[in-house]
């Protein structure tokens, strides 16, 4: 029986982690998938309850698992806290080995007017990003002083080559088109990292590599999205790049991610937003990123048929204009999730029907 370990967190991360997981809930009963699910404290409400944002029952629990359910973490109660929230997540993704974070994003057909971008700009774009998770700036050496601060930066060969491989996997999946993005006119690292990507390109011969500088490529993301199929980052930018993404679909709150590490390890399924202070408790937040991050989830277990059910639900429900604030719409996050629920449960009578 696969073992979900579920993270609520901090903010909106409840309210998305609820609906996401009724989904699941929903789906592995009607397809036998036999799901148990255990919650744990994570982030800011495990520093309040436990006195650290990553206590050892939590890690212990998500090491066991066979995947983890994360809504988001962080908020300004915890800010000046001695170890923040944030600290908890990089320690996670550390422990468990999550290289590589796989952040796909694509306009829905008949939503392109969901975009503040241009339709002609928007129309038939289908990115992913895969970032480097736990290298970088991110795990450097940091110095924190009152007068002076810095951060190392630093990746070896052997951390971009692995999550080279897993981009160019992915792309061969996919459109077979892979950009590396760095600042290779500028920075050390990102002058092994493009080495590096154009030696174990040598390997993908089927697969079209170029590359952009980091800037150049925030610009490209924004003016002609649809010339991206795979992007391949370090964790910065990754980061920066994947918010920046998320412009085209017209919310960050649609975007999901799957965070994994060595075959056969626990993975993390996450929505790439954060705790959206501005918004918490009020019932607002768009479920969709979470759904979608569940959906990933259910691929990761050998289950892509449910995957793809819960996708076509949640793109069912926006097609029917059943959308949240943040995609100018009035529905609650309850509201939106119990309406994907509903489109799978007919889904599902519909399959059944057509089996009798
Ligand atoms: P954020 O992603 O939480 O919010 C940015 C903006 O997007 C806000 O206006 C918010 O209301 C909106 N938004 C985000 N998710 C939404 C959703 N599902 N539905 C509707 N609107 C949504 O980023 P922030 O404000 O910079 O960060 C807030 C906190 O979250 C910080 O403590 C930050 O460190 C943390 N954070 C956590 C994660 C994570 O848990 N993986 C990711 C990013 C930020
Ligand atoms: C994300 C977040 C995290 C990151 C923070 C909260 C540590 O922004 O998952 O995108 O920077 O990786
Ligand atoms: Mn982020």
């Amino acid at each position: 029986m696969p073992k979900i370990i579920v993270l609520p967190g901090d903010g909106i991360g409840p309210e998305v982690t609820e609906q996401a997981l009724a989904c699941l809930a929903l789906l592995s009963e009607a397809r036998g998938l036999q799901l148990t699910f255990q919650e744990q404290d994570f982030g800011g409400v495990a520093i309040d309850r436990h006195g650290a944002p990553l206590p050892p029952a939590t890690l212990a629990a998500c090491k066991s698992a066979d995947a983890i359910l994360l809504g988001a973490i962080g908020g300004p109660k915890w800010d000046t806290a001695p170890e923040r929230p944030e600290q908890g997540l990089l320690a996670l993704r550390a422990e468990l080995g999550l290289f590589a974070n796989l952040r796909p994003a694509h306009i829905v057909p008949g939503l392109e007017h969901l975009s503040p971008l241009r339709p002609d700009i928007v129309t038939g774009a289908d990115a992913l990003v895969v970032r480097e998770l736990i290298g970088g700036l991110y795990f450097g050496e940091k110095v924190e002083g009152t007068e002076a601060a810095s951060d190392l930066c630093a990746y070896t060969r052997s951390e971009v080559e692995r999550i080279a491989h897993v981009a160019f996997q992915a792309a061969r999946n996919r459109r077979s088109k892979l950009t590396s993005v760095d600042k290779a006119n500028v920075l050390a690292t990102s002058r092994l990292w493009r080495r590096t990507v154009i030696e174990i390109a040598r390997q993908y011969p089927d697969v079209a590599l170029d590359h952009l500088y980091v800037d150049a490529a925030a610009m490209a993301l924004i003016t002609h999205p649809t010339r991206f199929d795979v992007i391949v980052t370090e964790n910065l930018f990754g980061d920066i790049l994947s918010d920046a993404l998320s412009v085209i679909g017209g919310s960050i709150g649609l975007l999901a991610s799957a965070s994994t590490g060595a075959p056969g390890t626990p993975a993390l399924f996450e929505p790439i937003h954060g705790s959206a202070p501005d918004i918490a408790g009020q019932d607002r937040a768009n479920p969709a990123g979470t759904i979608a991050s569940a959906a990933m989830l259910l691929d990761h277990l050998g289950h892509p048929a449910a995957a793809a059910e819960l996708r076509t639900a949640i793109d069912a429900v926006l097609l029917a204009g059943i959308r949240t604030g943040d995609l100018g719409g009035t529905a609650t996050c309850r509201e939106f999730g119990a309406a994907v629920r509903e489109r799978l449960l007919q889904a599902i009578d519909q399959r059944e029907q057509a089996a009798a």
